[in-house]
Order: structure tokens, then C-alpha cells, then sequence
């Protein structure tokens, strides 16, 4: 009965000339996938750290300062570069000392809506809780908090700023604190969100806006090949944390927290696909070089092994399909530089 009145709409609606939000044969049921995927109109802020302008302003300047390391080399931005989707383009992240870290500097685009569970094994509780472990990190930043904040207290900009971003600190002689620290660069953060890209336009309604391969590959994204699993949402990730047979060095993700956990072992966080195609290499040991080789690694499963998620497993596609699948991932991609965070900050909390 349900698949029949399916039928009769998209009869409907192809005699009202918009068959393509209803999708081809077969795929009665897309309009309702890509709803899935819809963009939400308004940025989420806690009630504990709520927006202002002031703060705002305030994170930005703390995200771009390298005066927040030690001897003045490097800046959240260092790592996180706006340019390149606010991550780098390392396969693991550069110590001060020129080694890799262990893992990739992972894009902070969308990091609103997906903050319950930051860092490739979740070890964040929430976004103010992550800046001071670059900053105190002796590899890092290596600024422990008493030094920075004993620093930023000493420059009038910064005491000024502080002032005004925290009213309730008008009148104090050394406003800067760790807390607000922590509350202005998350506040700040919040404003990284990834632009509108062909694949929204589809989304809410025009066909022309990604190509036929793009279309084929959303239902093998949402369909065969099982993708949808774990990158769902408007940010293509469901937070969690999952094994797809990555990473066969020691590092164990998600596991170390749960050492009798078969499952978690091996599992690191699904990462958001915005803007993916522009930001290899991919993996939190940034082991894939490209597109077609993460492709190529869902297609035959991943290592096997008991801690493997079931929803991953060989899939047999066919070279048109891999083809498919990149021509979707590649729908993604916004215009460049058009999120919140790289516009002038405003008075009102601004949209995605
Ligand atoms: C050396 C490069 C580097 C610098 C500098 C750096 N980060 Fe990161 N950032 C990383 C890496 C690597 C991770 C992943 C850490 C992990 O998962 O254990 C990360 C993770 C994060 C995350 C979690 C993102 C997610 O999706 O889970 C946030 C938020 C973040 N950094 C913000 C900051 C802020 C704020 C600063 C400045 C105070 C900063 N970072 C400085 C490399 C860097
Ligand atoms: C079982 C959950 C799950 C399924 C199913 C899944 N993914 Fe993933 N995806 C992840 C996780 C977890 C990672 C990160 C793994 C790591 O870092 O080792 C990831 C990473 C990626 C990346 C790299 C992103 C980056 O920023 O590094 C891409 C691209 C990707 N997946 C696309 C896909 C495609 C295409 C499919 C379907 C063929 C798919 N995924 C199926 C969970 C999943």
C-alpha cells in the first residue's frame, strides 16, 4: 500500500514537471534520503557558553594569535588553516620539533553540531574542553595555562577584550581566565561551518544542480554500498565511533577507553564529508592519499577483523560505481571561504 501511493506520487509529480525530486525508477523514496541530509538554519550554542559578537571577535583573534605558543610559532590556524577547510595537508600533524604526531589534524568544519564527541577517539567532552591540550601540550603549543594567562592579562587589547566579551568582568584587573579562554575560542569555533554546496541546491530542489553521477552515486551512498550507515546528517557524520578496517598500527582509538570492547577497538570518529574532496589526505592516520583509494578500501572491506564494524564488508562495484561514488563525494564541496567564520562576525548568531 505504501510502495502504491509512492507510485501515484511521483506520477504526480512528474506530470507537475518536477520529477526529479521524486528520482528516477526504482528510487521512489529519495526525496525522502536527501531530507535526511538537509542543511539546519541555525547554528546550536550552549546555554553555558551562549553567542555574542564580543566573544566571538575575542575567539577569532586567540584562533589566529601565535602569541597563544610558547615562543611565538604557531597558532590554532597553524594547523587549522582556513584556507585549506581548517585542517592541513599532512598525512599526521607537525610536532614543534618537526616529528608527526600520531594522528591527523582533523577539519573543524561543522564543529558545532558535532561536538559530543571530539577528537578521533572521542577523548573531548566538548569543545571548550580541547583548547588547552594543544596549548599545554609540550609538543605543541606548550603554553600551560598559568603562563598563558599571566601573558594575555599583560596586553591591554587583550584585557580590553576580555572586558567587553564578559560583562561580568567590567571591572576586573586581570579578566582573562582560562575558562574564558576556553569559552571565547569555542565560541568562535561554532562559526566554522561549511558553505552551501551543489548537492544542498539538489537537495532542496533543483535537478540541475549535480550531474547524473552525482544522483547515482547518493543512492549507492545511501543504498548498496551502505555509507548512509555512519554518514548521516546534515554533516554526513553520526558521530560515533566505528572500526572500518583501517589503521593496523598500535593505535587503537576509541578502544583505549574501553579496553574490553570488541567493537571499539580500532574505532576512530566518522569525520564529516564537507567539503571532502578538497582536503586529502584522508583517514586519521591520513593512510589514504585520495578519493579513489578510500573508495577502493570500502570496496574490499577493510582489514577483517573481529572489532570490524558489520556494516562494512566487500562490495563488489563496479569501476562505473567507484566513479559514482567520488562524482557524489565530490558534490560536497562548497564555493570556498563562504562559511560564517570567514565573514565579518555580527550581533545576531550568524546562519550557516
Ligand atoms: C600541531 C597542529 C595543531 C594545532 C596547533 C592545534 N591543533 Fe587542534 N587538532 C590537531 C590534531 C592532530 C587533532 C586531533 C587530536 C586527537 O584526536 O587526539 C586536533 C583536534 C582538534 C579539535 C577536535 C576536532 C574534532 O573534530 O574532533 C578541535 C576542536 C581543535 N583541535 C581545536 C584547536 C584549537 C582551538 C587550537 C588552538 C588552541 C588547536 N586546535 C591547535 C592539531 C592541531
Ligand atoms: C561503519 C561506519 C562507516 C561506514 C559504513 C562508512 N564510513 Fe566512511 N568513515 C567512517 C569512519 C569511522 C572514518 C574514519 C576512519 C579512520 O580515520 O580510520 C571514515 C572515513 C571516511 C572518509 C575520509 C574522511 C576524512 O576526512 O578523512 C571518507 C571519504 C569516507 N569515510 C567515505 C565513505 C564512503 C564513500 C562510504 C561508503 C562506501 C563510507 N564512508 C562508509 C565510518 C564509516
Amino acid at each position: 500500500m505504501a510502495k502504491r501511493t509512492a507510485g501515484a506520487a511521483a506520477v504526480l509529480m512528474a506530470l507537475l514537471g518536477c520529477a526529479s525530486a521524486i528520482g528516477v525508477a526504482g528510487e521512489p523514496d529519495r526525496a525522502a534520503r536527501l531530507a535526511e541530509y538537509r542543511r539546519p538554519n541555525a547554528i546550536p550554542f550552549p546555554e553555558t557558553n551562549p553567542y555574542s559578537q564580543a566573544k566571538a571577535e575575542l575567539g577569532r583573534a586567540l584562533f589566529f594569535d601565535a602569541d597563544l605558543s610558547r615562543d611565538g610559532s604557531r597558532a590554532c590556524a597553524s594547523c587549522h588553516l582556513p584556507s585549506l577547510d581548517w585542517t592541513d595537508d599532512r598525512p599526521r600533524a607537525m610536532r614543534n620539533d618537526g616529528r608527526p604526531m600520531a594522528v591527523r589534524t582533523p577539519t573543524l568544519l561543522d564543529i558545532a553540531w558535532i561536538e559530543r564527541s571530539l577528537g578521533w577517539d572521542g577523548r573531548f567532552r566538548d569543545l571548550e574542553a580541547v583548547a588547552f591540550v594543544p596549548l599545554s601540550a609540550p609538543t605543541n603549543m606548550n603554553v600551560p595555562d598559568s603562563l598563558l594567562v599571566e601573558r594575555l592579562n599583560a596586553m591591554p587589547t587583550y584585557a580590553a577584550a576580555f572586558r567587553s566579551a564578559f560583562p561580568e568582568a567590567a571591572d576586573e584587573a586581570r579578566p582573562v581566565t582560562r575558562r574564558r579562554i576556553e569559552q571565547a575560542l569555542a565560541t568562535f569555533q561554532r562559526l566554522i561551518v561549511a558553505g552551501p554546496a551543489p548537492f544542498d541546491a539538489w537537495a532542496a530542489g533543483d535537478p540541475t544542480a549535480v550531474s547524473p553521477a552525482a544522483k547515482r552515486g547518493f543512492d549507492l551512498f545511501t543504498g548498496k554500498a551502505g555509507c548512509a550507515a555512519c554518514h548521516s546528517g546534515s554533516s554526513f557524520t553520526d558521530g560515533s565511533f566505528h572500526d572500518i578496517g583501517t589503521a593496523s598500527g598500535d593505535d587503537i582509538g576509541r578502544g583505549r577507553f574501553f579496553p574490553t570492547s570488541t567493537a571499539l577497538r580500532y574505532a576512530f570518529k566518522t569525520p564529516t564529508l564537507r567539503n571532502v574532496a578538497r582536503r586529502p589526505p584522508y583517514m586519521h592516520d591520513g593512510s589514504a592519499t585520495g578519493l579513489a583509494e578510500v573508495v577502493e578500501l570500502y570496496d574490499r572491506g577493510g582489514i577483517d577483523r573481529p572489532s570490524r564494524s558489520r556494516d562494512i564488508r566487500p562490495l563488489n562495484l563496479s569501476a562505473g560505481e567507484k566513479a559514482d561514488l567520488i562524482a557524489f563525494l565530490e558534490s560536497l564541496t562548497d564555493s570556498g571561504a563562504d562559511g560564517p567564520a570567514h565573514r565579518p562576525i555580527t550581533a545576531e548568531p550568524p546562519r550557516p
